[in-house]
């Protein structure tokens, strides 16, 4: 049986994948092994410490189910979700710019009207008019884009984690007419702890780090002949604009909350611009 010094080491996993027939997972497969290895040199990886690493990953696997995807969460808290998103999603100019969809999408919120309030069944926060329009990248309005948005309550938790919400709570989707305005009246987002009862939550808390992300609403916007956009805006003037727990926060997507008409109300105007598919 050959022996491999451990330099050679890396090479001789390489060259083993050589026979794989998709080209792409062998490229793929090969700067993993490379890096990984890499990795365990850097730290000089001890026995002990790998199988702590074993453990951890093994726990996070186990803490995924139907509700929960602890794998995204690590993949977002390590700035991997954010990292893939620029490589994949690069906009020009004055086009939206991605950002993380998160674990809390649900696909199937209802159809609403425009004007909307998807806060019907939230008695407590600041009620909030969210408007614009979608836009292509010359300015002119899109018809028939449909944002799907959703956020937390202002207890901080998603429906999906608070057993006594309403199903689709703080859930909407929207469709534009020919001007690509859209409103909906919201509550006004609060900043909140991404799950902290799993392995990513004590592996923040491990290395000195909040798990907290700055207030927000989520948005997915599809149109015909537009690349779809996942994105959020954020709250201008939270606390947490510059320590997000995943990385998130894009300047163009920071938008002030301004008082609305009616006191102790909120406005939030936020045009979205489009990226023309195969632009
Ligand atoms: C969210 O904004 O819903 C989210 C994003 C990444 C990790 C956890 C939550
Ligand atoms: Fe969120």
């Amino acid at each position: 049986m050959a022996q491999f010094d451990p330099d050679e080491l890396t090479a001789a996993v390489i060259a083993r994948m050589q026979d794989a027939p998709d080209p792409r997972l062998r490229q793929i497969m090969a700067a993993l092994v490379r890096h990984l290895h890499g990795f365990a040199r850097e730290a000089r990886l001890t026995q002990d410490e790998w199988l702590a690493a074993i453990e951890f990953l093994t726990r996070t696997g186990q803490t995924c189910d139907a509700k929960r995807q602890e794998f995204i969460l690590l993949s977002d808290t390590l700035g991997l979700s954010m990292l893939v998103d620029a490589i994949n999603n690069r906009r020009a100019g004055k086009e939206t710019p991605s950002t993380v969809l998160g674990p809390f999408y649900v696909p199937g919120a209802p159809d609403l009207p425009i004007g909307s309030d998807i806060a019907a069944n939230t008695s407590d926060g600041v009620k909030t008019l969210v408007q614009g329009r979608v836009l292509d990248g010359a300015g002119k309005p899109v018809a028939d884009a449909v944002l799907d948005v959703w956020q937390t309550a202002p207890n901080g938790l998603y429906d999906v984690q608070d057993s006594d919400a309403p199903e689709f709570n703080l859930r909407g989707r929207f469709r534009t007419g020919a001007d690509g305005a859209f409103n909906f009246i919201t509550v006004k987002p609060v900043s909140y702890p991404v799950p902290t009862d799993g392995p990513v939550g004590k592996m923040l808390l491990a290395l000195g780090r909040h798990p907290y992300r700055p207030a927000h609403l989520h948005f997915i916007v599809s149109a015909p002949g537009f690349e779809t956009l996942t994105t959020h805006i954020f709250v201008r003037g939270d606390e947490y604009l510059s320590s997000d727990a995943v990385f998130g926060v894009k300047d163009a997507l920071i938008v002030d909350f301004a008082p609305g008409r009616e006191p102790g109300t909120l406005i939030a105007n936020f045009d979205i611009v489009m990226k023309r598919a195969g632009g």
